[in-house]
């Protein structure tokens, strides 16, 4: 064992360092134009007239009478058009394309859009569309509140979030013999090939996407570049030339997907001495204007919503319904930290009604290997709430600060959480991922679909296979994601990449090394030629999923948490301030640890801007504070010092016991942060938890010392 467990050289870290490496707009073609995208000014209305207030020569214009297949962009639902027709559901919605090889001519280019408005539905819970309802149900609601001596209710609210990717969405498309090449900066090359299709339909025999070196994802390019890859097709189609599209930060921001904001209600019923014995939870996400992936996030949304713990009588319903803002999407925690967030907020609220410590309410009702969730999941033996729970709290001091804190405007709060490694339910088995592994004149290639986006992926991927094949992780390489060249393993998302793909190839390596005979792969390629092998993802007989009554087991596992914060409240400003963080994490065991640590830390500082500053101001549908100079984000100087413990716990279904690890340390630091203010006596139900939120908040007993204003 010699790469596994250990920090080797990232892979693309030195092309990173010394600008070697090739971003979207970093390539070129020759001919290449620039394209640009007209959009809606308005959240919802009938379009009556389009005019273009220019000089139409050199530039290429598209619009949907341009497209040679369908005019939609292929998700869950076929409703997103690839370009409005007609009518338009909301503010930054693409209507017309326009491309042209002087980026100064295409800025001063002018398009008049007449609209006719239409009725405009702001808010989620009102919202007469329903995307996708799911109802959880384990043994009777009804007995289990009739068991319950003490009802806790709250309601619980999150807000938007925007994923800030170091790199904004790019792409370029190039015309090539047969077809089309697109290039860009995306996490699933596959779900863009799968939109570029029925767009682009029969006129375009071959089509292949490339990834790009990725400056960062976080969900945000799981779904928004089909979008903006169809685009840029068809200008290339039309144009015959390579058309390169780069949002700048502010068209980004306004235009893509968000974080659905989320209001969760809790009616809980416990015993007196603090055994969950109902508990009844309502979501509801605000899915924006079309469907895109709002039913997945709500799924995995509803089966996290319970939180780590044991009750006999659960009902979760959770819906995603229409409104006219730009479609939220994908972004880390997927639904999650959402309803984590209102969960671990809740139970401290549970603990002061019963007058209990809220480590010993935690204590009594956290999952053990043994106990089933709300879908009726078994645990396994890697189940480790308790010991996250018990780790954290002897790390932080969290006991001990609990008192030497109380009333001094300073607060130590915390937050039990997990998280579901791979897609939810039979989603693995439907994907049914293949990865293939070859060998070079100097040792061995890597072919998988799934994307380096900052995370470690080709690092990562190669430390697993250099072991498994048993040669140094210098000889093994990781081919550029090619959809005419690698085999489609699956997106990278839900925490997956590690554990499913990570395991396909441990599989893969370990075959090749038979094959191999003790030969090594670089010998066996100058000597025997070339040799190819492929894993193809098989399902573990002993998982069942019922996807009609969503009965059964959701993950291959879950990772877990436990997160501890120490929060300042200015008692002039009311702004709260994080001075110390708390993670302690169980995600089977780190491949890379310090990458690993870079994932904890990384997670922790977005849940922390989440909880405390970042918040998308919507006016009239439209993100009305698009750039970085007031969505504020934590700089390091906002970011608090942080111990990060990563408890082993080995995982007999992942590579070397791994499981996933890049979505949990979003589910743990908002809600660890509101209790924290709760313990420095604010009553806060809702993030961000901005200073005029903690102001109008309503004083705890007792309350923090020094109420200004
Ligand atoms: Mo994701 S939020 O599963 O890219």
């Amino acid at each position: 064992m010699t790469a596994v467990g250990q920090s080797v050289a990232r892979k693309e870290g030195l092309g990173k360092a010394t600008g070697e490496a090739k971003y979207a707009d970093d390539l070129t073609f020759p001919g290449t134009l620039h394209g640009r995208t007209i959009r809606s000014t308005v959240a919802h209305a009938r379009i009556t007239g389009v005019r273009l207030d220019f000089d139409p020569a050199g530039f290429t214009v598209v619009d949907h009478r341009d497209i040679p297949g369908s005019n939609h962009i292929a998700l869950i639902e076929h409703d997103q058009p690839c370009l409005a027709a007609g009518e338009v559901r909301h503010v930054a919605e693409p209507i017309l394309l326009l491309a042209h090889e002087d980026r100064e001519a295409l800025r001063g280019a002018t398009v008049h859009v007449d609209y006719e408005p239409l009725p405009v539905v702001t808010d989620p819970e009102a919202s007469p569309t329903t995307f996708k309802e799911i109802l959880i149900e384990k043994g009777s609601l009804d007995k289990g509140f009739a068991k319950a001596e003490v009802l806790v209710e709250g309601t619980y609210r999150t807000g938007s979030q925007e994923h800030v990717y170091l790199e904004p969405n790019g792409v370029i498309a190039v015309p090539e013999a047969g077809g089309i090449a697109l290039y860009g900066s995306l996490q699933c090359p596959f779900y863009v090939l799968k939109a570029l299709k029925p767009v682009l339909g029969a006129a375009v025999a071959n089509v292949r996407v490339v990834q790009t070196e990725t400056g960062g994802g976080f969900g945000g390019k799981e779904e928004y570049p089909s979008v903006i890859a169809a685009h840029a097709c068809l200008l290339a189609l039309k144009s015959g030339r390579p058309v390169k599209i780069v949002y700048d930060r502010e068209e980004d921001m306004w235009a893509t997907t968000k974080r659905h904001p989320c209001v969760v209600r809790h009616r809980t019923g416990l015993t007196r001495d603090g055994r969950l014995v109902a508990m009844d939870v309502d979501v509801v996400m605000d899915g924006g204007a079309y469907c895109t992936l709002s039913p997945v996030v709500l799924s995995r949304g509803v089966i996290h919503a319970a939180g780590p713990y044991r009750c006999a009588n659960t009902r979760i319903r959770g819906r995603a319904t229409m409104t006219h803002t730009p479609p939220n999407g994908a972004f880390r925690g997927f639904g999650a930290p959402q309803t984590q967030f209102a969960m671990e907020v809740h139970m401290d609220r549970v603990a002061e009604r019963l007058g209990v410590d809220p480590v010993k309410l935690r204590l009594k009702n956290a999952l053990k290997p043994g106990d089933t969730t709300a879908t009726g999941q078994k645990l396994g033996d890697d189940t480790s709430a308790v010991a996250v729970l018990r780790a954290a709290v002897k790390k932080s001091g969290y006991n001990r600060k609990r008192v030497s804190l109380k009333g001094t405007g300073a607060g130590i709060g915390l937050a039990l959480f997990y998280h579901g490694s791979g897609f939810t339910g039979s989603g693995e088995v439907m994907l049914a991922s293949t990865v293939a592994l070859e060998t070079t004149a100097t040792g061995a290639r890597i072919l998988v679909a799934n994307t380096e986006i900052g995370q470690g992926t080709r690092t990562m991927l190669a430390q697993i296979v250099a072991d498994a094949l048993g040669v140094p992780y210098e000889q093994v390489e990781v081919a550029q994601p090619d959809t005419s060249k690698v085999p489609d393993s699956g997106p990278t998302v839900a925490s997956r990449t590690c554990m499913v793909v990570g395991g396909l190839l441990e599989k893969c390596a370990i075959a090749m090394r038979a094959r191999l005979g003790g030969m090594s792969p670089s010998a066996w390629h100058a000597n025997r030629g070339p040799l190819r092998l492929e894993q193809r993802y098989e399902a573990a007989a002993t998982r069942q999923w019922d996807d009609a009554t969503y009965r059964g087991d959701a993950y291959a596992t879950f990772a877990w948490g436990c997160d501890v914060a120490e929060v300042s409240v200015d008692p002039v400003t009311y702004a709260a301030r994080v001075v110390k963080f708390t993670a302690v994490q169980e995600f089977g065991r780190p491949i890379h640890p310090a990458m690993a640590r870079g994932q904890i830390e990384g997670g922790s500082a977005q849940g922390i801007g989440w909880a405390l500053m970042e918040h998308v101001v919507l006016k009239d549908g439209a993100m009305h504070n698009a750039q970085l100079t007031n969505y504020i984000i934590p700089t390091t100087l906002d970011t608090p010092p942080m111990d990060v413990i990563m408890l082993e716990n080995p995982f007999g279904g992942g590579p070397f016991g791994a499981k996933g690890l890049g979505e949990l340390p979003i589910d743990g630091p908002a809600p660890a942060i509101v209790n924290a203010i709760r313990h420095a006596g604010l009553d806060v139900r809702s993030i961000p938890a901005l200073p005029e939120v903690l102001h109008a908040s309503p004083p705890l007993d007792p309350p923090p010392p020094a109420r200004a204003g």
